[in-house]
């Protein structure tokens, strides 16, 4: 724990307990800091998308300025239009600074110090983080491990449900490991009852499964869905949910009123959510590149998993040091991926350049694995 300043004892004996074991967000992003003090950086450590937003977006920000004085909408056309789009009324749809927002937003809704909330493992670490902070008590489901692919462990989420549980947490494609759920398999978790947040920012790049009908049959699944990723918006931060109408009336109250996405990042959501061709070709070049990567990374040797999302996951372990000292390795050799375990290094899909590099600079660390 960070001791406060001095003469400060009486304020750390007020800290709320979560204060004394959250760890720094720092040094959970310190990636970006790398990428910010290196320009030439080959950055594919956040699972960006390595190009520009549709062009529309360009104009939809310049004409941004003209509104930048006045308050965002409750009711943005960006909320109605994936309304539209979900076939659910606008109450059924909340639009927020990124989903992580509304991803907290739902944790709060539902935990509080004490409950048991399911959480399969590994998993993108923001759910663990904030459920820490929540004070939560966390009831953590191992995903299993296969030569090639990861899977859900759906008897051991089914069986881990007790009497106490408020609430699962799904992603669909899975961050770091690639795995989809099926329909199916979400459906046998929402038959609990229990909260269901089914973080599906990866879904646009596994088309052939489409969890959003889910939202319909059963009120407390709540999908969690992102511009940052297909739509190239990572920057101006849009995401969503998507769920009942009472339950996300909920959700909302946990926002702070007026604070959250601005104008800015409302209209550019919208125009790129206009250029379906645009997502669609981020889309389809990202998965053949991201099986170009995985294809190379096998030739090498290393123990590269399977990957619905864009960015594929590798097993660190044979590696001297593991997955901190790959991710150095790299980083001496100017690429950022990011260490998500112990064992498990990501690494996002670029450009085909980006690629070469990664594979280039990958085959000398991987000769030193044992
Ligand atoms: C699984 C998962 N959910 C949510 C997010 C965050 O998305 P947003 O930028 O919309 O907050 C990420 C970002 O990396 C992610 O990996």
């Amino acid at each position: 724990m960070t001791p406060l300043a001095r003469g400060a004892d009486r304020l750390s004996s007020l800290l709320v307990p979560a204060a004394g074991v959250l760890p720094s967000n720092a040094e959970y992003l310190r990636h970006l800091e790398h990428a910010a003090g290196d320009a030439e950086l080959i950055r594919l450590a956040s699972n960006e998308n390595s190009r520009p937003p549709a062009p529309a977006v360009r104009d939809a920000l310049a004409r941004a300025y003209e509104g930048a004085n006045r308050s965002p909408s409750s009711r943005p056309p960006l909320r109605l239009a994936l309304a539209e789009r979900f076939g659910v009324a606008p109450e059924s749809v909340l639009v927020g600074a990124g989903s992580t927002e509304l991803i907290d937003a739902t944790l709060r809704t539902f935990v509080r110090a004490g409950d048991e909330a399911i959480l399969p493992t590994p998993s993108w670490p923001v759910f663990r983080r904030r459920l820490a902070a929540l004070e939560a008590s966390v009831v953590e489901v191992p995903l299993v491990a296969g030569e090639s692919s990861y899977a859900y462990d759906v008897d051991a989420l089914l069986a881990s449900v007790t009497a106490g549980t408020k609430l699962m947490v799904l992603c669909s494609p899975n961050n770091p490991t690639g795995n989809s759920m099926s329909v199916e398999e979400v459906r046998r978790c929402a038959d609990t009852g229990i909260a269901l947040l089914v973080d599906a920012a990866y879904a646009d790049f596994h088309p052939d499964v489409n969890l959003s009908p889910l939202v319909h049959e059963y009120p407390n699944v709540i999908l969690s869905r992102t511009f940052s990723k297909a739509y190239c918006l990572a920057g101006l931060r849009v995401g969503y949910i998507v769920g009942d109408a009472s339950v996300l009336d909920y959700v909302e109250r946990f926002l702070v009123p007026g604070s959250s996405i601005g104008t800015a990042a409302l209209d550019a959501g919208l125009a790129a959510l206009a250029d379906d061709d645009y997502h669609d070709r981020q889309v389809e070049r990202i998965g053949a590149e991201r099986e170009r990567l995985l294809s190379g990374l096998r030739a090498l040797g290393a123990r590269a998993y399977d990957s619905h999302g864009n960015f594929v996951a590798v097993d660190a372990s044979p590696h001297p040091g593991r997955a901190d000292a790959l991710v150095g390795g790299m980083l001496a050799r100017g690429i950022l991926i990011r260490a998500m375990s112990d064992t498990i290094v990501r690494i996002t899909v670029g450009e085909p350049t980006e690629t070469d590099a990664v594979l280039e600079a990958f085959e000398p660390l991987l000769a030193a694995a044992v």
